[in-house]
């Protein structure tokens, strides 16, 4: 289909859609989408439990092949469906890949967003917990200012207490409780609708979140020496595990780099933190008009995305892990799940400073800012399917949703015991699925879509010339690499999992299991809605002259 003519393209179909506000609204909105808990709590969580600078490399080498280009990629496929009519990712890859079967890509870009909220959402509670906890001083109170070990175990203690990590039930009558008003919160907003929602909410917390994370940034880096005692635990040394990539045994840095999980990780956190590949951006993208810029627009909110998430997020939690926990605690082992890092660290660095109540209050509270802006976005996606698929208005489309992910988010919280159910949510659909989708997308725009007609839909209304060099980067170095690692990690890695969960106990084994089934019903559910919403995608439709009264 490469090199296909513009003037084939299929009438409008929708005629009332909806818009963004502003330029600057739409910027705020993605780069609220992806600034989030990926940036302060995983990447932190990961760059650590891999050994710091080592993550580093294939970190940014993702960033470059992977995060821009297939940002750009997703912009421009939104932007291509929405001016056609459709903000679901079933009618996007339709016009896009115009056969009758590709709309079923689409089941993947709901699943994963919808997946992502029903573990996030749980996350965002206990932000807000802790956020209330130091305002109102309980943190203060648990501190044991007798041992940092003490101390230490005193802060894990409530952070289990406060997730019901111990095991399988629900938790505390208050983590319920918040986790009910959050829930409400994101629902409220997201039934606001686009602009009074989301991108009025995204428009003030944003430089909210971004002073904040300042503020508390400026805190760590003055930090010295914390604990004379120990020379050795000071912030430059700290700085320096975040940024070195560490040699092995052999003096090279090349052996800890051969290992296709860490490869998987990285460019899996590059897709998590910047909302790629996770079917958001396409489905934000597809409100924007017909000539709005997507090229400077893309740009600027992944670098505020990476400047959140190297800058801040990189610079306050692993240094302050470093420092209070030592460098041979930052395992998987010891810190579980990479999300559990900030709640775990940093407690133990507020407990320690002047006035360390209002910064860890601070500190979540920015943490929950952050993760609410993500979080919407989590929900739009699914509610342009449920109005698209079934013509439902914007109540039943949200009511519909708030059923599957409130399904989902019962079995996370049910499931708590060691985050089972979380990590097993997040490792699967959070890594794997995220990297399927960008697969399945730079392949569409790449060798479906065509690279030609690619660079002038990008460049179309565009503020800026996307080098040449990035073309050729989607076409053949993005879809090769996503290939390779993936390849290479299903070959190491799937033995292992496997393993793995033979090696759990029956209880834990069965949670695994029996959320591994959830996911792959959910996905059946929405590939069955898909199919069951009959002509409503299908090309030929799209096609006729009839179009209007297919898709009113
Ligand atoms: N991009 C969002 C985050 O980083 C999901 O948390």
């Amino acid at each position: 289909m490469a090199g296909r003519s513009r003037q084939a393209e299929p009438a409008l179909v929708h005629a009332n859609r909806e818009n963004w506000g502003s330029k600057i609204g739409v910027i705020l909105a993605v780069a609220g989408s992806a600034v989030g808990l990926g940036n302060f709590l995983r990447f932190p969580g990961l760059a650590a439990t891999h050994g710091g600078g080592v993550f580093m490399i294939p970190y940014f080498i993702s960033m470059l092949i992977l995060g821009i280009p297939i940002c750009w990629v997703e912009w421009s496929m939104g932007r291509y469906g929405g001016s056609r009519g459709y903000n679901s990712a079933p009618g996007i890859f339709t016009v896009l890949w115009r056969t009758n079967y590709s709309k079923y890509f689409g089941s993947l870009a709901v699943l994963i967003p919808v997946v992502i909220y029903m573990y996030y959402v749980y996350i965002e509670a206990w932000c807000l917990l802790y956020a209330l906890d130091y305002a109102f001083g309980t943190m203060d109170r648990l501190a044991d200012t007798t041992s940092s070990e003490l101390n230490a175990q005193a802060y894990q203690g409530h952070f289990e207490g406060l997730v019901g990590m111990r095991k399988n039930g629900f938790p505390a009558g208050r983590t319920l409780i918040v986790l009910g008003i959050v829930f409400t919160l994101n629902f409220y907003l997201i039934f606001r609708g686009l602009t009074r929602g989301i991108e009025t909410f995204c428009k003030f917390a944003m430089p909210v979140l971004i002073a904040c994370a300042i503020v508390i940034l400026f805190r760590v880096l003055t930090l010295g020496t914390p604990d004379p005692a120990q020379p050795e635990a000071n912030i430059n040394n700290a700085l320096g595990f975040m940024w070195n990539p560490k040699a092995d045994e052999t003096g090279s840095v090349w052996g800890n780099l051969a290992n296709a999980e860490l490869w998987l990780a990285a460019s899996g956190q590059i897709f998590f933190s910047l909302s790629v590949g996770f079917g958001i951006i396409l489905n934000y993208a597809s409100y924007l008009r017909k000539d709005d810029d997507v090229a400077l627009s893309g740009l600027t909110a992944s670098s505020t995305n990476q400047f959140c998430e190297v800058c801040l997020g990189g610079l306050i939690t692993v240094p302050v892990a470093f420092l209070f926990l030592g460098p041979a605690n930052l395992t998987r082992d010891v810190l579980g799940s990479p999300m559990a890092l900030g709640f775990n660290a940093l407690p133990a660095v507020f407990g320690m400073m002047p006035a360390g109540r209002w910064f860890g209050a601070l500190w979540f509270f920015m943490l929950f800012t952050a993760a609410i802006t993500s979080s919407l976005s989590m929900l739009q996606p699914a509610i342009a399917f449920f109005e698209e698929a079934f013509k439902l208005g914007r109540r039943a489309s949200v009511t519909c949703l708030g059923f599957v992910v409130a399904t989902g988010g019962l079995i996370v919280v049910y499931f708590s015991k060691n985050l089972l159910a979380l990590d097993t949510m997040d490792f699967w659909v959070g890594t794997v699925c995220i990297f399927i989708l960008a697969t399945i997308q730079v392949i569409t725009v790449g060798w479906v879509f065509g690279i030609k007609n690619a660079r002038e839909e990008v460049q179309r209304g565009a503020e800026l010339k996307v080098p040449y060099i990035f073309w050729f980067i989607i076409k053949y170095i993005s879809p090769v690499y996503l290939i390779t690692i993936f390849v290479a990690w299903c070959y190491n890695s799937i033995p292992t999992k496997i393993a793995e969960i033979r090696a759990l106990d029956v209880e834990d084994r069965h949670t695994v299991l029996f959320v591994l089934g959830f996911l792959a019903a959910t996905f059946i559910f929405f590939t069955m809605l898909i199919y069951l919403s009959g002509r409503r995608w299908r090309w030929d439709t799209v096609k006729s002259p009839d179009v209007e009264k297919v898709m009113p």
